[in-house]
């Protein structure tokens, strides 16, 4: 078992991380007070695989019975906000009482903007379940829902008092999101850490079929990569801008396929490989290091097609990131992995002409690995 810590300005929180964690899990919630009322927030489909093993790890500790909620990226809303905050109400949950969020992302920023809000705020533990969630989501105290003008455009920054990762809730998680997770791994590996990027190349076959081992080497390692660099700037004042590293155009893909073509990840993996050939095209990259990043990321496997989805389209999403500023992009480009720019300006014409280029370079990659 290991333990994280991440600083915040309000104190740290620990995010405990080990295969058979969860079995624990009664040992980690008995931090909080005596009597305090514990309620579980889950969605039925991540219920229906890990409920069992939640009760049974946390025992007494949680309600027994979980507030549920649909975890389509579509229903990640104030709707549903209210709803949770309605349901916690009536189950007479008062100010010390905890909120335990237990699955993916989407969970995770729903639960976590609810814990927020909720008589101004009550306390928060996330349980991840997904690969996205234990390397990224749970961590950094970023919470919030979409608006039909776009995506996470409501929310607030409020730190977990705790974070229990354990991989053996990643066990039902379908293929294609185990492997949209892979990309953002992808991404740890280039904006800081070498060693991580080695090893992703070294045994992507381990990784994807997700041998124990392997998978337990990487997701502390991100952890510690994500923890360090949100402790450092916690409210993406400079450094934690790194993060967004291959989501600039990530995002612009996810909005193109209308949250429907790409996972999150896959989206990221096109905003990597675009993201490569910008650091080629401005000479931050040399030649071998991009095609390193470009293999890494088809080693990971196909990702969806961008037919149809035109430059034209993407650069207007672009500008208004909520990370643009004044409709500026700033991008995040690499120097050779393990180290990342960001704030740069670049011009769109550029970006137009790599948007165009993707797809045969994405096929040189697939070839070349
Ligand atoms: N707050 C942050 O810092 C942050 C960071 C990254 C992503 N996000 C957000 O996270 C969301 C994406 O999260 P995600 O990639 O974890 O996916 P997700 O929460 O959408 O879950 C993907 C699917 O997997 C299912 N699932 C979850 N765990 C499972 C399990 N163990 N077994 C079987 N099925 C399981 C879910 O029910 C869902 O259908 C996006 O909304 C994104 O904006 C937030
Ligand atoms: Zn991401």
């Amino acid at each position: 078992m290991q333990t994280i810590s991440v600083k915040t300005g309000a104190g740290s929180y620990p995010v405990v991380f080990g295969r058979g964690a969860i079995r624990r899990l009664r040992k980690f919630l008995a931090r909080f007070d005596d009597g305090v009322e514990m309620f579980v927030l889950s969605s039925p489909r991540v219920w229906r695989n890990c409920g069992r093993e939640i009760l049974r790890g946390a025992g007494t500790l949680v309600h027994r019975q979980p507030i549920l909620f649909d975890d389509a990226e579509s229903a990640k809303n104030l709707q549903t906000v209210g709803a949770i905050c309605r349901k916690l109400v009536r189950a007479g949950a008062d100010r010390r009482c905890v909120l335990v969020a237990v699955g993916g992302g989407v969970v995770g920023d729903v639960a976590g903007f609810v814990a927020a809000s909720y008589l101004r705020g009550v306390r928060l533990v996330h349980v991840p379940t997904t690969l996205v969630a234990q390397i990224d989501s749970s961590i950094g105290g970023k919470t919030g829902v979409d608006l039909p003008e776009g995506k996470n455009l409501v929310g607030a920054f409020y730190p977990p008092q705790l974070v229990v990762a354990d991989p053996n809730l990643l066990r039902s998680l379908p293929d294609r999101q185990y492997r949209s997770g892979i990309y953002e791994v992808v991404k740890y590996g280039v904006i800081g850490d070498v060693k991580l990027f080695d090893r992703l190349e070294r045994n992507m076959a381990a990784i994807l079929r997700r041998e124990p081992k392997a998978v337990e080497l990487l997701i502390p390692r991100c952890i510690r990569l994500k923890a360090g660099i949100v402790s450092k700037d916690e409210r993406e004042s400079g450094l934690r801008q790194v993060l967004n590293f291959g989501h600039t155009l990530g995002h612009a893909f996810e909005t193109a396929g209308n949250y429907r073509r790409y996972l999150h990840g896959e989206a990221v993996g096109w905003g990597i490989l675009a993201a490569t050939l910008l650091g080629l095209a401005t000479a931050r990259l040399d030649l071998p290091e991009a095609q390193r990043i470009a293999r890494a990321i088809a080693s990971v496997g196909g990702l969806p097609s961008i037919s149809g989805i035109r430059a034209a389209k993407l650069l207007p999403l672009t500008r208004h990131d909520k990370k643009a500023r004044a409709g500026r992009v700033g991008w995040v480009l690499s120097r050779g992995i393990g180290r990342v720019d960001w704030g740069i300006e670049l011009p769109e014409a550029l970006v137009a002409r790599v948007i165009c280029e993707l797809p045969d370079v994405a096929r040189l990659a697939r070839g070349a690995r």
